[in-house]
Formats: C-alpha cells, structure tokens, sequence
C-alpha cells in the first residue's frame, strides 16, 4: 500500500480543492493550489500522516460478487457502465478499482495540479483492488433486482464499489453508469467502430464550471444528460435481458449473453451520490420504470423548479451530517407533497465522502482532516447506508427477502442516525456553510 506521506499528499490536495472553492469563490483551485500557504500545509500535514490500511470492504450479502465493464454504441453519445452482479463464485481474480492511468490524471486536473500528481497517484492507486471478481460468470437460475447507480462530480463509474458490491451481494445487479457531461474527472469513449477495434480511446475530461450567473444553467443541463444517460443504460441492459444481441466493445472475457432473462424488470430503482443524487431527482421524474430512488447526500442546486412536482415514487434521502445546509434541505423538502412516499436520515459524525470508496483509502487521522472521513467510523457510515438502502429497496421493490430487519433505520431510528435531518429548516436566517461548488470525487 501507499505510503503514509503519499496518503497525505493525496488527501491534502483532494481536501483543498473539496473545501476551499466553497469559501473562496472566485479563486480557482489551480491558484489556490499554487499558493505558498498550500505547500507549508503540505509539510505541517505530512508530519501528521498516518498508515491505517486501505480496503474497500467485502459485501455482507451471501452472494459472491463479480464485476464487468460495459461500452456499447459509439462516440460521446455511447453507454459505459461498470456492473456488479451476483457471481457463480470467486475464483477468478479481484477487480481493478481504477483501470487507466487517465482516470488518475482527470483526478490531478480536478485538484489543479500537473501530471506528477497523477503519476504519483497512479503509481499508489493503480494496482489497489476491489473484492469482487473480475469478469466472473454471472450466477444463474434467479432473476435480479436491477440498480442504476449515477456517480457525483469529479467522480467516475469506479469509485462507488463499497456500495456496488454490498448491494450485489445480497442479490441485485448494479450499473454504475459513467457520465458524460464532463462532470466526470475522466472518462473515455470510442468514435466509431474502427476506433474500438484497435482500443483507441477518446478522453474527456472534467469541465470547470464557474460560480456565477450561468452556473445554474449549465448544472441543469448537466442534470439532464445525467439522467438520460441513466435512462439509456437501462434500456439497454433491459434489451439484453429480452435477448437482443449486443456486442461490448470493451472485448472482455465476460459474456453479455449470460444477462438473459437475468432481470426482474418490474424491480428497478435508481440510487446516486452528490450530482448523482439530483439525477435521481431527475431520473425519477422522467422515467417511470424507476419505481423508487434514494440520494445520497444530494446536491440539489442542478435541479429546475418543475421536477419537485414531478415524483410520484417513493424516494429516500440518506445524508451526511456535515455536508447538508439550510437551502439544499428546503429543496429536499419541496419533493415531499401529499401522498407521496418521502424518508430523510442523516447519518451523525459523517461527512459528504463518505458514501465514496475514498472514505476506506486513507489512514483514520488524514481521512478525517481532508474531509474523506467523518467522526463516524467509515465501516459503520457505509453498513448503515446499505442497510437502511435494502430496506427501503425491499418495501417499495416488493422484494421477498430479509432486508425488512431494518426497517427501523429508515426511521431513523439507531444511535448513529438523526431522523429526518440536523438542518434547523424553520430558522430563516440560515446560510450555507458548505454550499458545495466542486464537491465530489
Ligand atoms: C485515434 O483517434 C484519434 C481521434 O479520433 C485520431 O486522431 C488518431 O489518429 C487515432 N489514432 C490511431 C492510431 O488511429
Ligand atoms: C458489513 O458489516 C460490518 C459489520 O456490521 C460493517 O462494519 C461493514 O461496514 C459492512 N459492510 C458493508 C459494505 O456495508
Ligand atoms: C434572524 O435574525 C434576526 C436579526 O439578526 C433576529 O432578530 C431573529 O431572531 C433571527 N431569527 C431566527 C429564527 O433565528
């Protein structure tokens, strides 16, 4: 594993960015990097770094897990989705958890640092596994629940594994959809057919929006795209469950056939992160055959006035502690009208990280300082998540399993949770302390 001052370098740069656009809004994060009060907190930080051990946790579900890679269609335009699914076993080998070198340096132009962090980065990372097999056969003689899952801004389709994997492993298939509205740190696609066969990829990487008057616009737009692309990976996977051929251009030992008749097609919800959480906003209201949805730690700003009316299914806010303010919970609250099925919990001591993998790759110490850890334990943080998650999975899904045992936590009701959420929506003068701008990886 890495060691602890690479740990630090990491975090501190991906704290810097997370925190500082927020209160300084009109100086970017390439500036704020190259300032001289960054580098004397890199050494003041440094000092301090820890080496607790990385790992993306197993899931708790009886259900070996496999991951796959899905591209299909060309250009910007294409569907590209890693999957998590029940697998026949686990004998094959773990997955990569972040497969090019590109993705690290998407991740190094997020923070506003050149490619030495990237090859720093890469060079830690590159190799760092998942506990799910890679390209496993898929299981078998049952039906699945399907989840499309929409990642936050300067994240990628990767970097959700510790929900991706829990969620299969007690019996669901999982698209993590990668998102091509340059919200992404990277991504990749082909722009035709003789591009894919020789493997020559087309990066595109994150755009820096700016604060300010077309902000709104262009996030909305963003949205929208996200929850397309959403749509468009359902179809999909929903076209190869009725057995329509389908080639993945990503050429993997994993065969695309095996998705036949795998789909419990009146079984699909939508779950995302940050971004992703406006996109389940956005999805829902747009696609019926998302039957329910939960955000986690949603970022509401994205979302046009008119969605809010526009949700007949059941929908879930699971959120952080620290990350919620006055203005994104009153949107949140817009979606709760009449008969409509709405929770809200918020996990104490968490913050907006921790619902991503990078919560389980930096020491206790540094992950708390940048902002990747909470005063919760990340384990505890993620087994609550998914948890109370199955639960509300299990009742608006119509599931016949034994996720109901928590039902409890979707009230709220355990000693890490607050039910509804900590945000004091009745005093008007609130601001928004942690109004996000660039707010995830
Ligand atoms: C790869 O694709 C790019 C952009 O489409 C093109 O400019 C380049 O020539 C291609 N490379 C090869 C080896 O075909
Ligand atoms: C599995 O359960 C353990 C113990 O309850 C918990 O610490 C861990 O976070 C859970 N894993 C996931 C992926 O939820
Ligand atoms: C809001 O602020 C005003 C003036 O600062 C104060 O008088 C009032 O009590 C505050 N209201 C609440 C609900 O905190």
């Amino acid at each position: 594993m890495a060691p602890p001052k690479l740990h630090a370098l990491f975090c501190l740069c991906s704290c810097l960015a997370l925190v500082h656009p927020f209160n300084q809004q009109d100086l970017n994060p390439v500036a704020h990097l190259k300032s001289s009060a960054w580098l004397s907190k890199i050494q003041a930080l440094m000092a301090t770094a820890n080496s607790g051990q990385t790992k993306i946790p197993r899931g708790n579900g009886s259900y070996p897990v496999g991951c796959t890679d899905l591209m299909f269609d060309y250009t910007k335009k294409s569907t590209f989705l890693r999957l998590y699914y029940p697998s026949k076993g686990d004998d094959h080998t773990d997955t990569v958890w972040i497969p090019n070198k590109e993705y690290f340096y998407g991740i190094s132009k997020f923070l506003g640092t050149q490619n030495f962090m990237g090859k720093i980065l890469q060079f830690f990372f590159g190799s760092m596994t998942i506990p799910a097999s890679w390209n496993s056969p898929l299981r078998a003689g049952e039906k699945y629940p399907l989840i499309i899952f929409s990642h936050g801004l300067g994240a990628f389709r990767t970097i959700y594994s510790a929900i991706g994997i829990d969620l299969a492993s007690h019996g669901f298939i999982v698209a993590a959809v990668e998102h091509r509205d340059e919200s992404a740190s990277a991504t990749y696609y082909f722009q035709d057919q003789s591009a894919a066969e020789i493997a020559n990829k087309s990066w595109l990487y994150l755009k820096i929006v700016k604060r300010g008057e077309k902000e709104q616009s262009q996030r909305n737009e963003q949205v929208r795209q996200r929850a397309k692309e959403c749509s468009q990976a359902l179809s999909l996977i929903l076209d190869i469950d009725s057995g329509k051929p389908m080639k993945n251009l990503l050429d993997l030992e994993f065969d695309v056939k095996q998705l036949q008749d795998s789909i419990d097609r009146n079984k699909i919800a939508i779950i995302g992160h940050s971004f992703g959480g406006a996109t389940v906003i956005q999805a829902l209201s747009e696609d019926q055959r998302f039957r329910c949805g939960i955000a986690l730690d949603a970022w509401m700003f994205p979302l046009g006035d008119e969605v809010y009316s526009r949700i007949p299914q059941p929908l879930f806010f699971i959120n952080s502690e620290q990350f919620q303010y006055h203005e994104n919970i009153e949107k949140m609250k817009k979606c709760y009208l009449p008969d409509r099925e709405r929770k809200m919990i918020t996990i104490k001591g968490s913050v907006h990280q921790n619902f991503a993998d990078f919560t389980f790759t930096t020491g206790k110490i540094i992950g708390c300082m940048f902002t990747l850890k909470g005063e919760i334990d990340s384990n505890v943080a993620m087994d609550l998540t998914n948890k109370a998650s199955l639960a509300f999975l299990q009742k608006h899904l119509g599931l016949q399993k034994d996720f109901d045992q928590w039902d409890a936590l979707i009230e709220g009701k355990d000693d890490h949770l607050i039910p509804d959420t900590n945000i004091d929506t009745t005093n008007q003068n609130a601001s928004l302390p942690n109004a996000p701008g660039i707010n995830s990886i």
